[in-house]
């Protein structure tokens, strides 16, 4: 099943291996860690991880004293988180359609939520589950995110193969006033907001753009054949060489969004 699909949840078309997620995307909990010191957990918090992955960042929230519940969409994550970190909570749930039995004193999202193009229904699931005064820590990915890739896939596949990208592309960048303004809408006081540009360095040298295409692009790409999409891949990476690697390794250019929003007290 694609991401379309599914409607638009929070991990990848790929029901993302999770094996793979820990030892080839493992920047993603790596950059995550400085989402960390925004969220400043504290023992005995009630802290809900969304779109959790396989665990790792629950882990360091866990570590505070915190009781965290990890919520991913994909069972096969739920799956590893679970065998990693036996004694965290995870459960496997739609970002756009979850409630929980208990209300929490904050949530934390990082890298997720741009999977979910249901964003006003993801806002009203986040704002439901908090207390009064809980606070909302995320990041994920922000206008103009991957434009690069975007843009020379979407050229090559309309060159190539008469496929119109825009239609098949999964994800939610939105920028700061577009964000900030829904959020308020649901009735979130916004505290921070901020995009910002983050590199990152894509593993496994000259077939690291290539790697990353295969990793996330399955909703461009699912009706192809594997001949096709080694050639779409192939030129991708190849446009986008001399804007995107440089000293022996490609460089996504991710644009992250950060915001700090908290549902009021009373
Ligand atoms: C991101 O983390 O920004 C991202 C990851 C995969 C696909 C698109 C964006």
């Amino acid at each position: 099943m694609n991401q379309r699909e599914r409607g638009g949840n929070m991990s990848s078309v790929n029901e993302w291996n999770a094996q793979m997620y820990d030892h080839q995307l493992g920047f993603v909990s790596e950059y995550g860690k400085g989402l960390l010191e925004l969220l400043q957990p504290q023992a005995g918090e009630r802290i809900l991880d969304l779109g959790c992955g396989t665990g790792d960042l629950s882990k360091q929230i866990a570590e505070s004293g915190a009781v965290v519940i990890g919520m991913d969409y994909s069972e096969d994550m739920v799956r590893e988180a679970r065998n990693k970190y036996p004694t965290i909570s995870f459960i496997q749930g739609d970002g756009a359609e979850f409630s929980l039995d208990q209300k929490v004193d904050a949530i934390f999202s990082n890298a997720a939520l741009h999977w979910i193009k249901r964003a006003p229904e993801v806002a009203t699931c986040m704002y439901d589950c908090l207390r009064p005064g809980g606070r909302l820590v995320a990041e994920f990915g922000g206008k103009g995110n991957v434009g690069s890739i975007v843009s020379a896939l979407t050229t090559v596949l309309k060159e190539e193969l008469a496929i119109d990208a825009t239609k098949r592309n999964p994800w939610y960048f939105p920028s700061v006033g577009e964000y900030s303004s829904l959020l308020e809408q649901k009735g979130f006081q916004v505290t921070y907001a901020c995009l910002f540009s983050r590199p990152t360095q894509l593993t496994n040298g000259v077939e690291g753009l290539n790697d990353w295409l295969s990793h996330f692009t399955d909703d461009f790409l699912f009706d192809l054949s594997v001949a096709q999409r080694t050639h779409i891949q192939q030129k991708v990476s190849d446009i986008l060489k001399d804007q995107l690697f440089s000293e022996g390794a490609y460089y996504a250019d991710y644009k992250r969004l950060r915001v700090i929003a908290r549902k009021p007290s009373t």
